[in-house]
């Protein structure tokens, strides 16, 4: 008896995650293996030719590049092995009208990658990706990407009637790890005042490990995205924000972004929080450009030990000659980590900078230009 119950669950455990796969022909094995060795060929290919580039960029002979880690994470793996694609269409043409009834629908704990193709349009939605709904990807059209908006602020009051908060203010917020996000434009319409409370408004909280966003566009205010916690990935993003609009403590690369500033007076881009010297976090910005009204520091420091890192990136004049704020507690002053590399552009000039900000060198910049910084190898597959 008990082991036929055993076989049954040994069964059943084996069956449950082809489920998934309902609504896509499977794979043959070689199909899969060809799939994934033609993107991890890609990333290499990727990672050697931006390695190339910075190591054409810089003088130095000896670089310390961190030490690849071994291989695509499995679980990643097994999940890219069994795609399922769903389609989103507020006209009735997909098998879902909204994100949310197309969430609705998937397994909990499901083990495979699911990729919502959101056809173009204004979702009005406000959406919460569970931490036991992985592999989720939320694609769009690149000519006329979808929107996903809403205008819930921290002190809006929710379903019980107590403030949000920031936490629950984003119009997306996504707590499970391998979400990736194509083509798609994540919106928080509620404006930003200055000098009232409670306006926090986050368009996009990001608190899952191992997340890439690509071509995506992040309109808000104050805080428009929470770059809460884990490893994360932004590749050719503009994001839009007045007050602290880049925030959390998320060890993240935004290579190729555009960051612009809306603010009316003067504000942040970033506010980091990293606590501590033993948390790897830290937010690194890679070819990218400033842009927009207002005046800005790159970032102020949120949490003791703060770190952002600017390299390659174009500043346009909105960028403070001081830089860099310790937001009113000196004793930060030695502790954060605020550094520039390379960067170009009038708010580049390092005259005024305060003098705790650094300007790294080739050795102490290259952990944090490359997709290593993020452990990329073992996760990051373009799409
Ligand atoms: C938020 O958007 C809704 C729907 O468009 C609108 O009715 C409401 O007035 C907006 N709230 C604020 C504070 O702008
Ligand atoms: C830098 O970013 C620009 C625009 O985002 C992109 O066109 C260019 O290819 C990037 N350069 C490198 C070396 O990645
Ligand atoms: C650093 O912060 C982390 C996360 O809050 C905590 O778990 C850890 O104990 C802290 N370490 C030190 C040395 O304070
Ligand atoms: C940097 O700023 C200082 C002070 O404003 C100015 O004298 C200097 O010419 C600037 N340097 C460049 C390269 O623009």
């Amino acid at each position: 008896m008990a082991s036929a119950a055993l076989i049954l669950l040994v069964f059943l455990s084996v069956q449950l995650p082809s489920r998934c796969l309902s609504l896509q022909n499977r794979p043959t094995k070689g199909q899969l293996d060809e799939w994934i060795s033609l993107n991890v060929k890609q990333y290499n290919r990727k990672r050697e030719a931006s390695l190339r580039w910075m190591q054409e960029s810089v003088k130095h002979k000896k670089q310390q590049v961190p030490a690849a880690s071994s291989g695509l994470d499995p679980k990643l793996r097994n999940a890219e092995m069994n795609k399922m694609i769903i389609s989103v269409s507020q006209d009735g043409s997909g098998n879902f009208k909204t994100i949310k009834d197309a969430l609705a629908s998937l397994p909990l704990y499901n083990k495979c990658r699911v990729i919502l193709d959101i056809k173009p349009g204004v979702y009005r939605e406000k959406i919460n990706i569970p931490r036991n709904m992985p592999f989720v990807t939320f694609r769009g059209d690149s000519s006329n990407p979808p929107r996903i908006t809403g205008n819930d602020t921290a002190s809006a009051a929710g379903t019980d009637g107590t403030p949000l908060k920031t936490f629950q203010s984003g119009t997306v917020s996504v707590d499970a790890d391998y979400f990736v996000a194509i083509n798609i434009i994540f919106e928080n319409t509620a404006p930003h005042v200055v000098g009232t409370a409670g306006e926090q408004a986050v368009a996009l909280r990001i608190s899952g490990n191992k997340a890439a966003f690509y071509s995506c566009s992040f309109y808000g205010s104050q805080d428009t995205l929470y770059d809460h916690k884990g490893l994360h990935y932004f590749n050719n993003c503009f994001i839009q924000g007045s007050v602290d609009f880049i925030f959390g403590y998320g060890r993240s690369l935004y290579e190729n972004c555009q960051l612009n500033s809306v603010a009316k007076k003067v504000a942040s881009l970033t506010a980091q929080k990293r606590t501590n010297t033993s948390i790897l976090s830290g937010f690194s910005f890679k070819n990218s450009t400033i842009t927009g009204t207002g005046a800005v520091y790159l970032g102020r420091a949120w949490g003791d030990y703060s770190r952002v890192i600017f390299s390659y990136t174009y500043m346009d004049k909105i960028v403070l000659p001081l830089g860099w704020s310790d937001w009113g507690k000196t004793i930060r002053d030695s502790r954060v980590y605020y550094g520039e590399y390379r960067c170009s552009g009038p708010g580049a000039n390092m005259t005024g900078r305060v003098p705790w900000a650094r300007i790294l060198t080739d050795e102490e910049a290259m952990p944090f230009i490359g997709t290593y910084y993020v452990d990329g190898n073992s996760w990051l597959i373009h799409p």
